[in-house]
C-alpha cells in the first residue's frame, strides 16, 4: 500500500509569516500543501483570496491544493487558476450545475475536487465521476480548524472507495485528522489526510517539530 499523503492546511499557520510556514512543513516532508478559502457566507469563518494564493506560490514547492468554501465559487474559479492552484476543489452542495463547473476546473488546466460536506451523501457524485480527480471527505463541519472528527464519515470513505473502482481518483479526508483518527480513515480508503492543527499547533514552530508531527501521523497508519 503507497503511503499517505499528507496535506497540511495553512489555516493553523502563523499567517505574518506564510512563506516561512510554508517553506518549512516541506522542509519537514509534506506531501500537498492545502489552502481552505473562506468566504464568511458559505461558511462562518473568512480566511484569504486568490491574491494571497498568488503570494504564495512562489514557496510551494509541491502541490497546492485549493479547497474552496465560497458561495459562488464559479465566478472565481478563473483566479484560483491563475493564482497557481494545481487542485481546485469546490462543494456540490453551492454547485447547481456541478457537472460544468467540474469541466471548467479542469480546462484552466488544474486537477477537479469536490468537497463532501458531512451531511451530504456520497451518492450525489454518481453522476459526475467521469469528471473527478479528487474528492474530499470532510470529517468535520467546514469552517474551523481544530474540531473533533467526526466518526460517521468512516463509512462514507468506504463507500466512495468502492464507486471509485479503478478510477484515478484520490481520497482526501479534511478535518479532525490526528494520529488516533488517521489509521480509521486510512484503513477506509484515504489517499490524503488534511491536518491544521495535528501538523502546525498554533504555528510559528520550528521545522523540527512539524517533521516529528508529520512523522506521527504517517506511522501511525502503518
Ligand atoms: C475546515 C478546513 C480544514 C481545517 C482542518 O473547514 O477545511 O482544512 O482547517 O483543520 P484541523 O486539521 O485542525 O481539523
Ligand atoms: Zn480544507
Amino acid at each position: 500500500m503507497p503511503d499517505v499523503k499528507i496535506s497540511p492546511s495553512i489555516l493553523s499557520a502563523d499567517f505574518a509569516n506564510l512563506g516561512h510556514e510554508i517553506r518549512a512543513i516541506e522542509e519537514a516532508g509534506c506531501d500537498w500543501v492545502h489552502v481552505d478559502v473562506m468566504d464568511g457566507h458559505y461558511v462562518p469563518n473568512l480566511t484569504i483570496g486568490p491574491g494571497v494564493c498568488k503570494a504564495i506560490r512562489p514557496h510551494i514547492k509541491t502541490v497546492m491544493d485549493v479547497h474552496l468554501m465560497i458561495a459562488p465559487a464559479d465566478p472565481f474559479l478563473k483566479a484560483f487558476a491563475d493564482a497557481g492552484a494545481d487542485h481546485i476543489s469546490i462543494h456540490p452542495e453551492v454547485h447547481p450545475h456541478l457537472d460544468r463547473s467540474l469541466q471548467v476546473i479542469r480546462d484552466l488546466g488544474c486537477k477537479a475536487g469536490v468537497a463532501l460536506n458531512p451531511s451530504t451523501p456520497a451518492n450525489v457524485l454518481k453522476h459526475a465521476m467521469d469528471r473527478l480527480d479528487l474528492i474530499i471527505v470532510m470529517s468535520v463541519n467546514p469552517g474551523f480548524g481544530g474540531q473533533s472528527f467526526l466518526h460517521s464519515q468512516i463509512e462514507k470513505i468506504r463507500e466512495l472507495k468502492s464507486m471509485i473502482g479503478d478510477r484515478d481518483i484520490l481520497i482526501e479526508v479534511d478535518g479532525g485528522i490526528t494520529p488516533i483518527t488517521a489509521p480509521l480513515v486510512v484503513e477506509a480508503g484515504a489517499d490524503v489526510l488534511v491536518a491544521g492543527s495535528a501538523v502546525y499547533g498554533k504555528g510559528g514552530q520550528a521545522t523540527s517539530v512539524y517533521a516529528a508531527n508529520i512523522k506521527a501521523i504517517k506511522a501511525a497508519c502503518h
